[in-house]
C-alpha cells in the first residue's frame, strides 16, 4: 500500500504543467458575487458568534464540524502542547526528522533544510484561549527581532534572540468592544502592528511595537487598548475586516473583506491613510469588483510601462486575479478580472518581486477541499501567473505539492515562496527559475517543516483540512522565521542552507 502511494505522489508530484488556463474577463459569477458561496463560509467560521470558536468548513461538500469536533476533544487546548524549556539547544533536521522529544510522535517533525529553534505554547504565550491565526514582525534600528501572534484574544508580543529563542514580552488583547475570534490579521508599517479581525465592532489597531523595547522578559506586560495604541481606525462598517494590508511606501493600509457585503464599499477594498498613525483616516474604497479577500498593493514596477509609479493592488477576488490601479482612491479603476480553471477560493498570492514585478504566485484555498480542477486530487497547487501585462495576466503554470494538504499564506523573498500550507506546516518552494521558464517545469521544493505530525499516516502524507500552520513571518534578516499554528502555539525555525 505504502509503495503504491508513494509512486503515486512521485508521479503526480513530477507534473507541473497545467492543463487549467486563465479565464478572461469572466462573467460575474452569481454564487460568488451573491456572496452564496462568502456567507456560506463565514456562517460555518462564526456559528453564532460564539466567543469560543465554532468550525470552518465550506457548505458545497456539506458542512463537516472538525474543528467542533477538534474543539471537544481538547485537541484546541495549547496546554497539552508542552512549550520547549528556554535553556534547550536547537534541533537539527537529520535524515528528515527533526526530533524535538526523541521517542515522542507528537514532538517529531517531518522536515528537509529547515531546523527547529523553539517552540512556546499559546498559553505560554499569554493566552487564555489559544487558537493561533495570523503574525508578522518587527526589526528595531539596533536589529533585534520582534513578534506578533494572533490569538483568539490578542496578539501575543516576543521577541526572537539570537539563538532563536522565543521570548514572551507580553500581549495586545483583541479590543474591547470585539468577542475572541480566531481571525485576527497582523501586518507591520513602519514600526507599528496594524491589527484587523473579524470579529464584529473589533475596528483596526495600530500599536507601537518599539513599546517592546524596554520590557523586561520576568515582568511581561499586558498592554492597555485604552491608553496604549497610537491610533485606531473606527470606520469600518460594522468593524468587522477579513485582512488589512499596507502599502507602506504610499503610507496607507487596505481593509478586504470587510462586512457587509451591501455595504456601499462593498467589501472591496477600504482605504485607510496611515500617514499619522494616530489619526487613521479613510480616503474612499473600491467597491467595484465586490469582495476583495486578500491584496497586495504596491507601487508599480514593471515591463507594463503605462503603469510605471502608479499604485496598484493585486487582489485575490474569490473566484478571480483583480488587477486595480488604486491611485485614486475613493472609485474603482479594474485593469483586469481573470478567471482560470478550477477556481474555487482565489485567496491570496504574492508578485515573485515587487521591486520588477513580472510574475506572481497565488494560491486557492478550497480547489483541494472541493477537489475542483487541478487542485482534485488533493496535492496543493501553487499557480503561477505572467503579469507582464497587467491587462492580461496569463496563468503559465503550477506547482503540486508532494504531500496532501490545503496550500495557504506565502510571501516570495530572493526567488522563494514561503508557504504556510496547514497540516503540511511550513513549505519553501525555489521559484527562482520562474522568469526563464514560466511551466514551472524546473520549479521545486527548498525546504520544509511540518508543524503537525498528526496527519503524517494519512494516504498521501496529510490531511486535506484545517490543521496546523496559519501564518508565518520569513522576512527576518537572521533568517530566524516564526510559524503561528493554529492547535499548539509558535514555533521558530530556520533554513539550514542559509
Ligand atoms: C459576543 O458574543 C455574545 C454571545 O454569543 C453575543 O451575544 C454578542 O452579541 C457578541 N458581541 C459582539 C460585539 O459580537
Ligand atoms: C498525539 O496527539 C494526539 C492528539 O493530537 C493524541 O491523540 C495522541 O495520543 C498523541 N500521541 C502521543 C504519542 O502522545
Ligand atoms: C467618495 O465619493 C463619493 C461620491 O462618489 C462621495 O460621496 C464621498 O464623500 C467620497 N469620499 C471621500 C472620502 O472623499
Ligand atoms: C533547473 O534549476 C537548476 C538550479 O536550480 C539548474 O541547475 C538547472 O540547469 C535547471 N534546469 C533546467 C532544465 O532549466
Amino acid at each position: 500500500m505504502k509503495t503504491l502511494s508513494t509512486l503515486g505522489v512521485a508521479l503526480l508530484a513530477g507534473c507541473h504543467v497545467a492543463s487549467a488556463k486563465e479565464i478572461v474577463n469572466p462573467a460575474k459569477n452569481e454564487k460568488y458575487t451573491s456572496g452564496e458561496v462568502h456567507e456560506a463560509l463565514m456562517a460555518a467560521k462564526h456559528v453564532g458568534d460564539r466567543p469560543t470558536i465554532n468550525f470552518r468548513q465550506l457548505t458545497p461538500n456539506g458542512i463537516k464540524a472538525t474543528w467542533a469536533a477538534r474543539e471537544a476533544q481538547g485537541l484546541m487546548d495549547s496546554t497539552i502542547y508542552a512549550s520547549r524549556d528556554s535553556a534547550a539547544d536547537a534541533v537539527p533536521c537529520v535524515g528528515g526528522l527533526a526530533e524535538v522529544v526523541p521517542g515522542d510522535a507528537n514532538n517529531t517533525f517531518k522536515c528537509n533544510n529547515i531546523d527547529f529553534y523553539d517552540f512556546k505554547s499559546h498559553a505560554d504565550l499569554g493566552s487564555a484561549m489559544g487558537g493561533g491565526s495570523s503574525s508578522w514582525g518587527w526589526t528595531s534600528e539596533d536589529g533585534r527581532e520582534f513578534v506578533a501572534v494572533a490569538q483568539r484574544d490578542g496578539a501575543a508580543l516576543a521577541e526572537i534572540n539570537a539563538d532563536g529563542k522565543l521570548i514572551y514580552l507580553g500581549r495586545l488583547p483583541q479590543y474591547p468592544t470585539a468577542n475572541a475570534s480566531l481571525w485576527r490579521e497582523i501586518r507591520g508599517y513602519k514600526n507599528f502592528l496594524v491589527i484587523g479581525s473579524e470579529a464584529y465592532y473589533h475596528g483596526i489597531q495600530i500599536f507601537d511595537m518599539s513599546k517592546l523595547l524596554d520590557v523586561d522578559p520576568a515582568s511581561p506586560v499586558t498592554f492597555n487598548n485604552e491608553e496604549d495604541l497610537t491610533g485606531y481606525f473606527n470606520g469600518l462598517p460594522v468593524g468587522r475586516t477579513h485582512n488589512v494590508v499596507i502599502n507602506e511606501e504610499k503610507q496607507y493600509a487596505v481593509a478586504v473583506g470587510a462586512q457587509p457585503r451591501t455595504h456601499s464599499c462593498a467589501s472591496g477594498l477600504i482605504f485607510i491613510d496611515l500617514t499619522d498613525p494616530s489619526a487613521p483616516f479613510s480616503p474612499g474604497c473600491a467597491p467595484g469588483d465586490g469582495y476583495v479577500h486578500d491584496a497586495q498593493c504596491l507601487v508599480y514596477r514593471g515591463p507594463d510601462e503605462q503603469f510605471d509609479g502608479r499604485d496598484i493592488c493585486y487582489g485575490y477576488n474569490e473566484d478571480t486575479l483583480t488587477i486595480f490601479d488604486v491611485t485614486d482612491k475613493n472609485t474603482t479603476n479594474i485593469i483586469s478580472r481573470t478567471s482560470y480553471d478550477g477556481a474555487s477560493y482565489t485567496h491570496q498570492g504574492w508578485v515573485t518581486d515587487t521591486q520588477w514585478q513580472e510574475f506572481l504566485v497565488l494560491d486557492d484555498e478550497y480547489d483541494e477541499y472541493d477537489k475542483a480542477g487541478e487542485g482534485a486530487s488533493g496535492y496543493p497547487v501553487t499557480y503561477f501567473w505572467d503579469i507582464r501585462s497587467l491587462a492580461a495576466p496569463k496563468l503559465t503554470g503550477l506547482y503540486r505539492h508532494p504531500t496532501k494538504g490545503i496550500d495557504h499564506n506565502q510571501f516570495v523573498i530572493d526567488g522563494y515562496a514561503y508557504q504556510s500550507n496547514y497540516g503540511s506546516g511550513l513549505r519553501i518552494v525555489d521559484i527562482s527559475s520562474l522568469p526563464e521558464d514560466p511551466t514551472g517545469a524546473n520549479v521545486s521544493e527548498a525546504g520544509y517543516f511540518d508543524i503537525y505530525p498528526e496527519d503524517d499516516e494519512a494516504e498521501g502524507g496529510g490531511s486535506v483540512d484545517f490543521v496546523g500552520t496559519w501564518s508565518h513571518y520569513p522576512f527576518f534578516k537572521s533568517g530566524h522565521i516564526l510559524v503561528n499554528t493554529i492547535e499548539r502555539g509558535a514555533f521558530v525555525v530556520k533554513r539550514t542552507d542559509i
